[in-house]
């Protein structure tokens, strides 16, 4: 029996894990969760999972629900609640805890994701953010650690799986899948007018808002070819993306012998999750079986690199490595919600991540504070640049 935290259990990711976690009431004890703002399903997982703890994030949340259980007079006895960020790592860190899901996601999954791997913990990783903003860290401090960083993320879990098929020196790229997003067969100087519902339609998947975002402009994908660059320890050129719409291909491994090896499923996160939770076992249950006959055309492409810029922007982040990476992440996060708040228009999201990231100092082999501080920086910058209203000006 394993005891399991869930960060961001009230998340798109979060959710599936749970249900993964559930279908597995003898192998795993869910034993932690955590939650920003979204109280209402947070006390409905309690009730459901029983966790000896629990951390809210977001302080009139906390609040709330600290005084809702006074109001109850349920607190004796009950799940202990932590605060804030510290809360996190607390949870992350517990001596009776076995493994960390997380799914937070932005830049808060960090230290989290790094309080849990200093205290040998286990850490299955769908906050990509973490991994773009300090791979090297974080990889460096597992291998110190002896931990082994498993993905959630689809395309990595799919990597992991195509990898088993050959040694490392044997691989000759990776290649990663990519819906392509709504917006494939939109005139680029319409993007201007992109509504934030539209933006927020993903033609294949299901998930939380910024990184369905990520997905239309495929800032996403730029992201996942970093977060591969550390999890596998493969330069970026040996990282390649097509376009594949129908999202069954979830990534492929070609080797040096003329074998491309590929992982599909029908797309469903509780695939990738369980795969990790269970790495390198194969346990059977109830998803629904990939019927290719049904599917009948899987498709490929290159992608427009001119049309969407944010995948070249990542590529080009990951050149100038040091902090970097942890300024376009940063960027990305403050645009996306600009975006999301009508403040910004879809166009503009790659162009200021991109000025951003031209304005930034890097700094090389970073350590924590380094990053933190290009974090900070590059969230000032890209709120700046935000505010700025004509931009055509700078
Ligand atoms: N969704 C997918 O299918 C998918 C697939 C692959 C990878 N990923 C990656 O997985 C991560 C999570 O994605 P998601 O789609 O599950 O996102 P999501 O649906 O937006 O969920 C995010 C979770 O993080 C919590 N959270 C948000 N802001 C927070 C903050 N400032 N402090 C602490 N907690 C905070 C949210 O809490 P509340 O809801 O309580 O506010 C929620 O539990 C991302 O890094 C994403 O790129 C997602």
């Amino acid at each position: 029996m394993k005891n399991v935290v869930v960060l961001g259990s009230t998340g798109s990711v979060g959710r599936n894990a749970l249900n993964v976690l559930s279908n597995f009431a003898d192998r795993f004890n869910v034993f932690g969760l955590s939650s920003n703002t979204n109280i209402g399903l947070f006390k409905e997982q309690i009730e459901r999972f029983k966790p000896k703890r629990v951390a809210i994030t977001d302080e009139e949340s906390f609040q709330g629900f600290i005084d809702s259980l006074r109001s109850l007079q349920e607190r004796e006895n009950e799940t202990e609640v932590f605060f804030g960020m510290d809360g996190l790592k607390k949870l992350c860190s517990d001596p009776e805890v076995d493994l960390v899901i997380n799914a937070l996601v932005g830049a808060v999954g960090l230290l989290p994701s790094l309080a849990t791997i200093e205290s040998g913990k286990g850490l299955a990783i769908a906050n990509k953010e973490t991994l773009v903003m300090a791979g090297d860290l974080l990889t460096q401090k597992a291998k110190e650690k002896n931990v082994k960083i498993l993905p959630i993320d689809s395309e990595h879990s799919a990597i992991l799986q195509c990898l088993l098929s050959g040694k490392k020196n044997e691989v000759k790229r990776l290649i990663l899948t990519a819906s392509g997003g709504p917006f494939l067969k939109r005139k680029k100087k319409d993007w201007k007018n992109i509504k934030v519902n539209e933006a927020l339609s993903h033609p294949t998947w299901e998930m939380g808002k910024k990184i369905t975002v990520d997905s239309a402009t495929l800032m996403n994908k730029g992201l996942e070819v970093i977060e591969a660059h550390w999890l596998f320890d493969m330069p970026a050129f040996k990282i390649k993306v097509l376009i594949h719409p129908q999202s069954i291909v979830h990534s492929m491994v070609e080797f040096v012998d003329g074998s491309l090896i590929a992982q599909m499923s029908i797309p469903d996160m509780r695939i990738p999750i369980q795969y990790a939770l269970f790495y390198p076992e194969r346990l059977p249950t109830n998803n629904k079986p990939l019927n290719l006959t049904q599917i009948k055309t899987l498709s490929f492409f290159e992608p427009d690199q001119k049309k969407f810029p944010g995948l070249e922007i990542c590529y080009q982040a990951l050149e100038m490595g040091g902090t970097a990476p942890a300024v376009l992440s940063a960027a990305n996060e403050i645009v996306v919600k600009a975006f999301l708040e009508e403040k910004i228009s879809f166009a503009d999201i790659c162009r200021i991540v991109k000025k951003t990231l031209k304005k930034h100092e890097v700094v090389e082999n970073p350590n924590l504070d380094d990053i933190l501080n290009a974090d900070r920086w590059a969230r000032e910058e890209a709120n700046r640049q935000i505010n700025i209203k004509d931009r055509t000006l700078e």
